[in-house]
């Protein structure tokens, strides 16, 4: 095995915003019987590749300059002698590193549209105008995002990414650049692959119901999001002991034999230890897992809260606190009435001779009273028995 010529012509091409495309032409001169294998990796012995073909590319963040190294072998063994390697470099973004935006970020939403966000450069003037350019492999050029807007210190502009098609094997990405349109500040790429930073829309509750002393929510998953490729909070708060509590769950299902429902298209969660009698507010959220995505970081919003179970009516407790003493307070004196009426029973008054004495021959007045009424009542009985004696007399004498 020959050290064979270095490959000629290496030259450095840049497509849409940052898919970087190096070729080179064969080595002049290459043994015959060699069939010509090409050695390549970039800056610091990087993503080495052995390969028949005359091109590589690669997409990059060109932030800052990158470089690939070429040589050509005659086998496919690593450990095989090169050719001398050949190198060539991109150049770097121009212009004043401290005038590029920072902290420039994309959310991909709904996986229907992306945001990104960046922070000013330190040297750029306030009234900057700035541009984001946009490409991934489902569109045919690179568009510009419109409707750039400011929320606070960042500067913000969402587009669709509805065209995205994921059929196709190769990871997708997003190729992001921002800059201005004066051409003043230095360009800033990111690329995002379309598996991380992946944030759902929330997911919907669709019914909440009790059953063998559980709490069961049916829900429904987000848009464009299937369940194993979701991770699920659900949030009840009970009003009357004020608890919060959040039940984790990575796979969402019920034993759905134990009520008759089709669970089809449906998320279930069994939340155990839910006080039934009391109102309790539900809400969901959901995030994306390793599973399928990079990320497992961003939550949803929170789904739409649903209640379940009666609410302790403020005003009737009230009332309760307020009716409930006076009820005891009465029931008291009810009570203490009832024992002196009873003391009066078990223990009936110790006669007071003083008082019968009195009553005996006490107050005047009284007595003249009752004894003239006596005279009435013996005078008239008198005249009565007279009266009858009189006829008896009467009878006789006509007899
Ligand atoms: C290198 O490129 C030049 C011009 O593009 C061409 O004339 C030459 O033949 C190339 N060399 C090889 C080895 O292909
Ligand atoms: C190529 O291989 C053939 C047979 O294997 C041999 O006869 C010939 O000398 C080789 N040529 C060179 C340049 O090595
Ligand atoms: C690669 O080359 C080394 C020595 O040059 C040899 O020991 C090794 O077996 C070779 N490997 C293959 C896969 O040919
Ligand atoms: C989420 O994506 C679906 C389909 O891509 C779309 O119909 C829906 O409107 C999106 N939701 C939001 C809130 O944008
Ligand atoms: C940005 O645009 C506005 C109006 O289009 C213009 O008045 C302003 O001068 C521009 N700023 C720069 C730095 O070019
Ligand atoms: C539930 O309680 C927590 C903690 O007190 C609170 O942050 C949250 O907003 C409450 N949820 C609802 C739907 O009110």
């Amino acid at each position: 095995t020959e050290t064979q010529p270095p490959v000629t012509n290496l030259s450095v091409s840049i497509e849409n915003l940052c898919t970087v495309k190096w070729t080179w032409n064969p080595p002049e001169g290459a043994s015959p019987n060699c069939s010509l294998w090409y050695f390549s990796h970039f800056g610091n012995k990087q993503d080495k590749k052995i390969a028949p073909e005359t091109h590589r590319s690669k997409e990059v963040a060109l932030n800052e300059r990158i470089c690939l190294q070429v040589g050509s072998q005659c086998s496919t063994n690593e450990s095989d002698n090169p050719s001398i390697l050949v190198e060539k470099c991109t150049s770097p973004p121009e212009g004043d590193p401290e005038s590029a935006v920072t902290e420039l970020q994309c959310v991909s939403h709904n996986l229907s549209y992306m945001k990104c966000t960046w922070l000013p450069g330190r040297n750029t003037s306030p009234d900057t105008n700035y541009t984001l350019s946009y490409w991934h492999s489902s569109l045919g050029k690179i568009h510009q995002c419109e409707n750039i807007s400011r929320e606070g210190q960042h500067i913000t502009c969402s587009f669709t990414l509805t065209k995205v098609n994921d059929s196709s094997s190769d990871p997708q990405s997003v190729q992001v650049m921002v800059k201005d349109n004066a051409g003043k500040i230095r360009p800033s790429f990111h690329i995002v692959p379309l598996t991380s930073r992946v944030q759902p829309d929330p997911p919907h509750i669709k019914r909440l119901f009790f059953q063998h002393g559980d709490l069961y929510v049916l829900g429904k998953n987000p848009q464009n999001f299937i369940s194993t490729c979701l991770s699920y909070q659900v949030e009840v708060n009970n009003s009357q002991t004020e608890t919060h509590y959040i039940l984790s769950v990575e796979e969402p299902t019920c034993d759905s034999s134990e009520f008759e429902e089709n669970l089809e298209g449906t998320i279930c969660f069994r939340v155990p230890r839910v006080l039934r009698d009391t109102l309790n507010t539900v809400r969901m959220r959901v995030k994306t897992n390793k599973l399928c995505y990079e990320d497992d970081k961003l939550w949803s919003n929170w789904s739409p809260a649903m209640s379940i179970g009666k609410k302790t009516n403020p005003t009737l407790y009230i009332t309760m606190l307020l009716i409930i003493p006076i009820i005891v307070a009465g029931a008291i004196i009810v009570l203490l009435l009832y024992l002196k009426r009873l003391k009066i029973i078990i223990f009936p008054p110790i006669p007071d001779p003083g008082k019968i004495f009195k009553e005996m021959f006490g107050d005047q007045n009284d007595d003249t009273l009752h004894w003239k009424k006596y005279d009435i009542y013996e005078k008239q009985i008198k005249e009565e028995t007279d009266s009858v004696v009189l006829i008896e007399n009467l009878k006789r004498t006509s007899q």
